[in-house]
């Protein structure tokens, strides 16, 4: 793959275990229980992009990166925090205001709206904008609700391999960093449980480049591992979620 480049998570020790922070033209998946960090993470990217110190690219790329660039915010959730977002900028000396203007969020309140979301940002950047950051979070919390029950697995798990190839194709054709987040059960019984046990497993785990697990422990202490990632061996590290943002 040409002109990859990387966007700083606000975390070095993160970035490093993902091979210099999230890589452009893949799929993240951040999976984790409540509380992990996910949105946090996701909130983080969207102001780290309008901070040049944080993208990692050759020149000539980073100038056409640094050029006006947006994310947009598909949110099922209801969770983005503009007020989190300025926070988070300000804390990096960035214009907070600046940095939301530059987020265009979209609220989707259940999975065709995500998909369409997904599949409209093409046209944005036909249009001209110059989109980098496409955030999906959460990624399967509208196809769990809607899709309960063994008979609806396969349409569900057909869907969900539908949006992943939406996203997948963005990530390729315009250089974008696409970043899913995904809620998964914590299990008593093992600090990480099996990729699997994610929802939607194999469809996800398999459409997504980098797969990381998020758990909480103490304080604002994050414990971070990338698992079945193609080309990096699993990996494990910690990070923090502070009124700054996230860190080390
Ligand atoms: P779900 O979406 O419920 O699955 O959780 P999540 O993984 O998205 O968790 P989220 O990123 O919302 O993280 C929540 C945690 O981040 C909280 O428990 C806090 O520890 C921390 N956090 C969230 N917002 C703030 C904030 O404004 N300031 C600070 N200091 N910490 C925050
Ligand atoms: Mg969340």
């Amino acid at each position: 793959r040409k002109n990859l480049w990387w966007l700083s998570t606000g975390s070095k020790n993160l970035d490093s275990i993902l091979g210099g922070g999230l890589e452009s033209q893949s799929v993240i998946e951040f999976a984790g229980p409540y509380g992990s960090g996910k949105t946090q993470i996701a909130h983080q990217a969207c102001v780290n992009l309008q901070c040049p110190e944080r993208i990692i690219a050759d020149e000539k790329l980073k100038e056409e990166i640094l050029d006006n660039p947006k994310a947009v915010y598909i949110d099922t959730e209801g969770t983005f925090r503009p007020e989190r977002i300025i926070e988070m900028a300000e804390a990096i000396g960035l214009d907070g205001k600046e940095v939301l203007k530059n987020i265009k969020v979209a609220r989707a309140y259940n999975s065709d709206m995500q998909m369409l979301y997904a599949e409209k940002v093409e046209e944005l950047i036909q249009k001209g904008e110059n989109i980098r950051l496409v955030i999906v979070d959460s990624l399967t919390s509208t196809f769990r609700t809607e899709y309960t029950g063994r008979g609806k697995l396969a349409e569900r798990q057909q869907k969900l391999g539908r949006h992943m190839a939406t996203l997948n194709k963005l990530a390729d054709l315009y250089n974008c960093v696409v970043l899913v987040t995904n809620q998964v059960a914590a299990r008593p019984d093992a600090i990480f449980g099996p990729a699997e046990q994610a929802i939607g497993g194999h469809i996800v785990g398999h459409a997504a480049t980098f797969r990381v697990f998020l758990k909480k422990t103490k304080g604002d202490k994050r414990l971070a591992r990338l698992y079945d990632s193609p080309y990096l061996p699993d990996a494990e590290t910690t990070f923090r979620i502070t009124e700054k943002g996230v860190h080390d």
